[in-house]
């Protein structure tokens, strides 16, 4: 049996300006009274400029959320026009950021080194990083998903010692199933993230491996929750589209009672 909790992560994406967010965090507040939280927990990755509201109900409200960002800079401070650093966030009460986004590296030429630097930059100001990977399409079709996702999954990990891995998440999702509906099997889903897991284990041994939260993303609603949690290696979501309805979210939290 893990030992791991499971992590459900909501990535609101460019969805709801602050008015929205709040109202969409007490909804949530109140749909996840009704859900055994014992064994799961619960996190929200709002718009930056939601991040200070949806912090202010949260505490507030007592809600059982935790908080995190969709994306870190690289940097600590100083003349980056934009960008929003690790310690405005964890001044927020932030717990995570996610880093890699295929989003991020797709819009906006994230490489490697972009994601590692932010990997180290969320780990520096006490964030823990959710560190997503996964291939394209045509990597599947070609049979390389494994090969592509762990090259990611190396490269947003260099330089990190078995005491930093250890507090990474990491987010499994194949960009092919991202907002598409097209949801990966649960087999696919375990493939990878077993994969995964076993990298880490080669790198840094078996506790780091044991501790580590694999998360699958890719249209996970309630629907198809369970079956995908009921994988080994599988140990959250994140989850876009079905984040935005709180009934929703929340019953995907509660995927044990499904
Ligand atoms: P989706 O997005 O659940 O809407 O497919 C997942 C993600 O990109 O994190």
């Amino acid at each position: 049996m893990s030992t791991r909790t499971p992590l459900m992560a909501g990535n609101w994406k460019m969805n709801l300006d602050w008015k929205q967010g709040l109202a969409l965090v007490e909804e949530l507040g109140e749909a996840l009274a009704n859900v055994d939280l014992s064994d799961v927990e619960v996190a929200v990755l709002p718009p930056f400029v939601d991040l200070r509201t949806v912090q202010t109900a949260i505490d507030a409200g007592k809600l059982p959320i935790a908080l995190g960002a969709q994306d870190v800079s690289a940097h600590e401070s100083g003349a980056y026009t934009g960008e929003i650093s690790g310690a405005m966030l964890t001044a927020l009460n932030c717990t995570y950021a996610a880093v890699g986004h295929s989003e991020r590296r797709q819009y906006h030429g994230e490489d490697e080194a972009i994601t590692n630097a932010k990997v180290k930059a969320a780990l520096e100001a006490g964030l823990t990083p959710i560190l997503c990977v996964g291939e394209p399409l045509e990597e599947r079709k070609a049979g390389k998903h494994v090969e592509y996702t762990l090259a990611q999954l190396e490269g947003g990990l260099e330089g990190l010692s078995a005491e930093q891995a250890a507090k990474v998440v990491v987010a499994y999702e194949p960009v092919w199933a991202i907002g598409t509906g097209e949801v990966a099997t649960p087999e696919d889903a375990q493939e990878v993230c077993h994969e995964i897991r076993e990298l880490l284990r080669v790198q840094h041994g078996d506790q780091v491996a044991d501790a580590v939260r694999v998360l699958y993303g890719g249209s996970v609603k309630s629907a198809n929750v369970a079956d995908i949690m009921a994988k080994d290696d599988v140990d959250g979501a994140l989850v876009g589209g079905a984040s935005l309805k709180a009934e929703e979210f929340a019953k995907i939290a509660g995927f044990r009672a499904a």
